[in-house]
């Protein structure tokens, strides 16, 4: 199995993303779990990714807590997608699994120094703050990172947060602004992409009709989360953003990208933290990142559904 550190802020989809890893022992090995701030302040972020080790009935799992905010920026949550909990939706209970005590940026560098060189993938699912602090705080762990598959950014469906910019990449751009300069394989989910992975009525149903814990809990949270993108957009359903990361690693022929070069804007008030992405290979600069365009949904929901059964 490839070896990986989850990074996140849950978020539902976040939590989706995270079931699915554990629910595939034989294609992922989950080394830690690592939360930052985002879509909720880290209090919460780092409660939630116990919530759902435990409901996936792997409390195990070992769980660090990383940054409280952003490199050089205040906080912005998403509480208005996401619910006060930020896993709004499902009856929850607190988790009774503990905390690690190490800092999620230690326990990324310290993992990345003791395993062999080129092992370890990190998945990263919300702001970019506990992977470019690992960065900048040990710079040696740059070449020893397998690749870095992030969902992050958009092109041609811009902005979810600002007109321009995608939630993840506005709340801390100077992060993702290192990542992307960090010479580091990276894979790309963009909105482009996370918004083709919709759950539809019958989509949704699926997930209820598995009628364990998590199938229940999963058809809860993506029906709350849901109810956000369809009264604001419109769309068929719940966009997925974050299970294209797991689903990659255990699929990758879901997805089709290009390998192009992605530029962070840092300075523009109007424009901040937009992922400028030279599709057409007009600037001349050097790729950096394959963003990925397009997935088979069809086929990324029936392994959803699948693996998320198995637990
Ligand atoms: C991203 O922002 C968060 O709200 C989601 O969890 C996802 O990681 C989508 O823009
Ligand atoms: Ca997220």
């Amino acid at each position: 199995p490839r070896k990986i550190i989850i990074d996140t802020d849950p978020g539902q989809d976040d939590a989706v993303a995270i079931l699915l890893a554990l629910a595939s022992p034989e294609e992922i090995e989950v080394l830690g779990i690592t939360a930052v701030a985002g879509n909720v302040p880290l209090a919460l972020t780092q409660k939630n990714a116990r919530i759902v080790c435990e409901l996936a009935g792997k409390p195990e799992t070992r769980v660090f807590a990383g940054c409280a905010e952003p490199l050089s920026r205040k906080l912005v949550t998403a509480e208005h997608v996401h619910g006060k909990t930020g896993l709004d939706g499902p009856e929850l209970h607190d988790p009774t699994m503990p905390l690690q005590d190490q800092h999620a940026v230690d326990f990324i560098i310290e993992t990345l120094r003791s395993e062999p060189e080129g092992t370890v993938t990190l998945c990263p699912l919300g702001p970019l703050t506990n992977i470019a602090t690992a960065l900048q705080k040990a710079p040696d762990i740059a070449p020893r990172i397998q690749e870095i598959v992030l969902m992050g950014g958009a092109y041609f469906e811009v902005g979810n947060i600002t007109p321009s910019a995608e939630f993840n990449i506005y709340v801390d751009p100077q992060a993702a602004e290192i990542v992307f300069k960090s010479g580091i394989p990276l894979f790309v989910m963009p909105l482009d992409v996370t918004h083709k992975a919709l759950v539809t009525t019958p989509r949704n149903d699926a997930f209820r009709a598995i009628g364990t814990p998590v199938g229940i809990a999963v058809a809860e949270m993506t029906d709350f989360f849901e109810r956000f993108d369809k009264e604001k957009y419109g769309s068929e359903g719940a966009p997925l953003h974050d299970p294209c990361v797991t689903a990659y690693l255990i699929r990758p022929e879901l997805f089709s990208g290009r390998h192009i070069n992605v530029e962070i804007e840092t300075q523009s008030e109007l424009t901040l933290g937009m992922t400028v992405a030279d599709w057409w290979g007009v600037s001349g600069r050097k790729p950096n990142a394959t963003f990925v365009g397009d997935l088979d949904a069809d086929g990324f929901f029936d392994l959803l559904t699948e693996r998320l059964s198995r637990l």
